[in-house]
């Protein structure tokens, strides 16, 4: 994490001011519609107030629930500076907890990912089972009143949606992530069986930009013919054929089939489920605040974005593929076969990141024409529309 932000115009913009002009932004129309206003980007007092209200408050996906299979495989994640630890119980339960002591609050758990069956505080061995119980608390028999069954681990809120693992640091979330999305999973997404696609990749990147940037990037496929010659603009589709989905207070999303019945991004033989233009469509969406999504018939790719800063974000990003994919691939060719896919994945990261990070610098600029958004860009006006309501 950086510790000096570079200042520009917006830096030090009110918290009220920048309400009212991302308010005023949000009522536009979309045919009027002008991109999200530089001062969301930048402001401060702004970004605090997110980290209050979205990232404190909303379900963050930390992974997929086939990275933790067995009783005790736990990941670790960092939810808005809270660090986290989800673990594998017994029952199948996935259990959510703050990942620090209940003694004096030391992080227990550094590793990203592995398999206990029990967690050791490092710093005086006070040790809590899968399920987040104190368990053993060395010497603590010296204090009269100490009571070991009220000093567990603090639990989260955790839920499972298609396979995708999410946590939120709220008491008391308003919604189920699978309320909030039965209708999109009903209409788009559920034919695809994302909870079955296994995953192959987990990594991380760090980029010099709002977190709000990359939201954007992702949920307008625009940019994919000019920004991803190396990758994904391989996959032909016409700009004429997208078509953005729905407003919602949840999500947002865009889809568009690919020229070829067959090959990459096209549905396996096997798979029975997918019919008609299903069976080559790519569906690009976004479960608010942070969570993105490329659906394709062949592989998924999910990116977690964790806000740094006002100019810097971290993300988690994982691939996973449908199991009758991975079938065919011989266990010899496995290992270059990943490799492969991790350098393309990077590719395409890469390509984004550098504009991405232009974009951001572009928008500090103290003057700027008013700008628009294209007729496929509109995720990018439902977003703004989120973001107003859920900061307002
Ligand atoms: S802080 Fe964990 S045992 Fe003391
Ligand atoms: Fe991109």
């Amino acid at each position: 994490m950086k510790t000096e932000i570079a200042q520009n115009a917006y830096t030090n913009v009110s918290l009220d001011k920048s309400l009212k002009i991302l308010q005023e932004c949000s009522k536009k129309p979309f045919e009027k519609a002008t991109p999200i206003p530089s001062v969301v980007n930048h402001s401060i007092e702004f970004y605090n107030h997110e980290q209050a209200n979205i990232f404190n408050k909303e379900w963050i996906c930390i992974g997929r629930c086939d990275e933790i299979q067995s009783t005790g495989d736990f990941l670790t994640h960092e939810i808005a500076g809270t660090p986290i630890l989800a673990v594998r119980q017994k029952s199948g339960e996935i259990m959510g907890f703050v990942n620090a002591c209940a003694h004096r609050f030391t992080c227990i758990v550094n590793k990203k990912s592995g398999n206990a069956f029990a967690f050791t505080c490092p710093n005086h061995a006070w040790t809590y089972g899968i399920d987040g119980k104190l368990n053993h608390a060395p010497f603590m028999d010296l204090k009269t009143d100490f009571n070991s069954k009220k000093n567990n681990l603090e639990s989260l809120h955790t839920e499972s949606w298609e396979g995708f693992l999410y946590i939120t640091l709220s008491k008391n979330p308003s919604k189920k992530v699978s309320e909030s999305l039965e209708s999109f999973r009903n209409s788009i997404v559920g034919q695809y069986d994302m909870n079955n696609y296994q995953t192959v990749i987990r990594e991380t990147m760090s980029w010099d930009t709002n977190w709000k940037n990359l939201i954007e990037n992702f949920t307008e496929s625009y940019h994919v013919p000019i920004a991803h010659p190396k990758t994904f603009a391989g996959h032909k589709k016409q700009i004429k054929d997208y078509e953005c989905g729905e407003d919602s207070d949840h999500y947002c999303y865009h889809f568009a089939p690919q020229e070829l019945e067959n090959g990459p991004g096209a549905a396996h033989p096997k798979n029975t489920k997918l019919q008609g233009k299903w069976r080559r469509t790519m569906v690009d969406f976004c479960v608010f605040p942070s969570h993105l999504v490329t659906l394709m018939p062949d592989y998924l790719w999910w990116v977690s974005v964790m806000p740094q800063g006002v100019d810097e974000f971290k993300a988690t990003w994982g691939v996973a593929v449908p199991p009758e994919i991975l079938n065919d691939i011989a266990k010899e060719d496995y290992d270059e076969w990943l490799k492969k896919k991790i350098h393309y994945m990077n590719t395409a990261n890469e390509e984004d990141k550098t504009l991405v990070e232009a974009l951001y610098y572009g928008s500090q600029s103290r003057r700027l024409p008013q700008g628009t958004l294209h007729p496929i860009e509109k995720n990018l006006w439902q977003f703004t529309k989120y973001l107003s309501k859920i900061t307002g």
